[in-house]
């Protein structure tokens, strides 16, 4: 069989590629539907730059590959995304892949090649090594059953917020943030790489403002996506923020994003209390919600703590890998 790799012919073949790989490797996330997974080809979110690529046997399309060159910021990385069919594997595809994304990367003038594989199955690991990339970062993945939320504790751990963040006050949004709020926004989202752990992988805080939020809402939107908020405020200045997104098209299912607390309003619960009130929007929103998945490092104590009192449980664990070139 002839092993080779080329340019993208069809977005159709790639939501064929990703959706079954996607089901394989975790079948516990529903994968997002055939509409909104084409969108994302015309509507990357602001500062990234895509180049996508196809891997063959023979002449059969079988795996996939994704490059995103940060624009703005981190500009010695690329982010990539390697992808064969599960009863295609082993026969080279990947290593094909792989070598155009190393030649890539170089035309790019990047220096360092980061990717995630999950734990579920020994392939992505086994890949990873085989090409001597490095362990950068172990991330957990929680799910919250929200058909089973113990809503006595959830009150209880919301009278105890309360309690210890007198004189902040709650605001909660759907999309682009209102305007007094997306410049806070921008600088906590801005901080995330530096406050949250990041291992040993290279990455530098992203450059946030108010213009690269609201156009991350907008393509979003455009995506079939939306983004539910919560905000901490002390006078008019945001000093906790948390975001779930989910697929308008997806009513049992959301993804718990960012929650982040400013370093000088850490220690008033306020990282619980943005997500319980958000929670609460979120299922006002999403009726038929079921389930959050959320991400965290292994190493974040205090965020897998918040996480695990609201009853989210860890489902399985992930490696972000990074390749220095
Ligand atoms: C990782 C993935 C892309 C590899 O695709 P592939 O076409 O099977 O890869 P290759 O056939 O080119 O394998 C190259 C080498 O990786 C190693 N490897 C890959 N899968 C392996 C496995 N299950 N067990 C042991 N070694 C493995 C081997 O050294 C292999 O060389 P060999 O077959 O000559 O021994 C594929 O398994 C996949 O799509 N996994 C899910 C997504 C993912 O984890 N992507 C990786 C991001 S880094």
């Amino acid at each position: 069989m002839r092993v080779s790799a080329g340019p993208l012919t069809s977005y159709e073949i790639v939501y064929d590629i990703a959706s079954v790989t996607a089901h394989h490797d975790c079948p516990d996330i529903p994968f997002s539907i055939r509409r909104n997974f084409l969108k994302t080809f015309d509507n990357p979110p602001p500062g990234a730059l895509i180049e996508r690529y196809l891997g063959y046997l023979d002449d059969k399309p079988v795996g996939y590959l994704e490059l995103n060159f940060p624009q703005l910021d981190n500009l010695d990385i690329v982010e990539l995304d390697l992808l064969v069919l599960p009863e295609h594997r082993r026969h080279g595809v990947g290593r094909a892949l792989y070598d155009l994304a190393v030649e890539r990367a170089e035309v790019h003038h990047r220096k360092h090649l980061q990717a995630s594989t999950v734990d579920r199955h020994p392939d992505g690991t086994a890949f990873a090594e085989s090409v001597g990339a490095k362990q950068g970062l172990v991330d957990l993945r929680s799910r919250l059953d929200v058909t089973a939320l113990d809503e006595s504790l959830l009150a209880g751990l919301r009278a105890e917020a309360d309690k210890r963040s007198t004189g902040y006050t709650l605001r909660s949004w759907v999309g682009v943030p209102p305007d007094d709020l997306i410049d806070g926004v921008a600088y906590l989202e801005g901080r995330m790489n530096a406050d949250a752990p990041t291992g040993d992988l290279v990455l530098e805080p992203e450059k946030m403002d108010a213009e690269r939020i609201r156009q991350g809402d907008l393509t979003r939107e455009r995506r079939g996506r939306r983004n539910y908020q919560t905000g901490a405020l002390i006078g008019d200045r945001l000093a906790a923020w948390t975001s779930v997104v989910a697929e308008l098209d997806q009513p049992a299912h959301a993804w718990q994003s960012t929650t982040i607390v400013d370093p000088e309003h850490r220690g008033h619960r306020l990282g619980l209390l943005v997500k319980l009130e958000n929670l609460s929007l979120v299922r006002r929103e999403k009726p038929a919600l079921e389930a959050i998945d959320t991400f965290n490092a292994a190493a974040n104590a205090f965020m897998l703590k918040v996480n695990r009192a609201m009853g989210f449980r860890m489902v399985d664990s992930w490696i972000d890998w990074q390749k220095d070139l």
